[in-house]
């Protein structure tokens, strides 16, 4: 996810015991021109973070295909990915992201090309995946022909989001096309959208005959849904949640390990960039309204962690309704 799954969310993430990860999308010319943001996107650590894809965007065939080979010959990533999703306008207005679905010519291009590209860079060790909307609209739903297309390119794994380009972020994801494509091809399908739990997870797996599942937003705010998932697949009992304390510990080290790997405009820089996580991580707690209110300018960790601390004083003390004697430990636990 574009400004969220950088180096450090993504080490999170696996450590909760995500399986596979991906890098934000990046351009096929921003690569191309090598310029140093996006050097920055394609960058992660091969001891911490495989499997991992690199995902491209862009709308031309060959641009996408040097850029592919690029990338497999600077960080040698486990996959490339190739975005056909985005619904973005200054994505689409490019020809990249979502616009191709409704132009299967030239999807079939870009998809030929980066593959016959990266087999040809890799001896065929590096596979291509791509990630999907189930259509551009309504009335023009393909994911099952396109996901014919993508197998027939060579695309070895496909991602479907259950929504369409029209519908951007609204309304739900229609796993019943999710499973129409599953089972229309041979390559592993992985469904998502709207997976917000274990239950999830598991139903999703259950039901739309995916080889797995892929979970974006709710890990913003909740990355163990991982490990929770991973629990109840394996066990039948979700664990329960960290508590308020554990929570507070781990968005603080969320933070410190943003700015101790922020390269430009230092920690009140890297605490702006931080500013929309902790808003996800901070939906649903109690006193949740005020306490966004200070998150909304907060810049330093040395703030944040003075924020944390009240917040974990007011809620030992029962101000929000319910005290609990861990937290008091747990706040110790942050002072330290
Ligand atoms: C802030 C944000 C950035 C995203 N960036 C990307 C991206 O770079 N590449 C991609 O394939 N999907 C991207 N997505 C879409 C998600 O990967 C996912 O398909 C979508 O959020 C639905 O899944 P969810 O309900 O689990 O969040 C993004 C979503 C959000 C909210």
């Amino acid at each position: 996810m574009a400004g969220v799954t950088d180096v450090v969310f993504r080490q999170l993430c696996k450590e909760q015991g995500a399986d596979v990860l991906t890098t934000e999308f990046v351009s096929a010319d921003g690569i191309l021109h090598r310029n140093e943001r996006t050097r920055e996107y394609i960058e992660f650590d091969p001891a911490l973070e495989r499997p991992l894809g690199v995902q491209l965007f862009g709308g031309d065939p060959g641009r996408l295909a040097e850029a592919a080979r690029a990338v497999v010959g600077w960080v040698q990533p486990d996959f490339i990915d190739l975005n056909f999703g985005c619904p973005v306008n200054k994505v689409v207005a490019r020809n990249g992201g979502s616009s191709l679905l409704r132009d299967c010519p030239l999807l079939e291009r870009v998809a030929r090309a980066v593959a016959e590209a990266v087999a040809q860079e890799t001896g065929g060790r590096t596979p291509v995946t791509a990630k999907i909307r189930v259509g551009w609209d309504e009335r023009s739903i393909n994911a099952v022909p396109v996901a014919r297309l993508l197998e027939d390119c060579g695309v070895a794994r496909l991602a479907v989001h259950g929504r369409t380009k029209a519908q951007g972020y609204s309304g739900e994801a229609n796993w019943d096309v999710i499973a129409q494509v599953a089972a229309s091809v041979r390559m592993p399908v992985i469904g998502n959208g709207d997976i917000t739990s274990a239950h999830d997870v598991k139903r999703r797996r259950d039901t739309a005959g995916v080889a797995g599942v892929m979970i974006g937003r709710a890990a913003m705010g909740a990355p163990w849904i991982f490990s929770q998932a991973k629990a109840f697949l394996a066990t039948g009992e979700v664990p329960p949640a960290p508590e308020l304390g554990e929570r507070w510990a781990s968005i603080l080290r969320h933070c410190r390990l943003a700015v101790g790997r922020r390269r430009h405009g230092g920690e009140s820089a890297a605490m702006a960039s931080m500013r929309a996580r902790l808003m996800a991580y901070t939906r649903g707690m109690e006193g949740g309204r005020g306490l966004r209110g200070q998150l909304s300018h907060v810049a330093s960790v040395a703030e944040l962690e003075g924020i944390a601390a009240r917040h974990l004083d007011e809620h030992a003390a029962g101000l929000f309704g319910a005290g609990s004697a861990d937290e008091g430990l747990a706040l110790t636990a942050i002072r330290a």
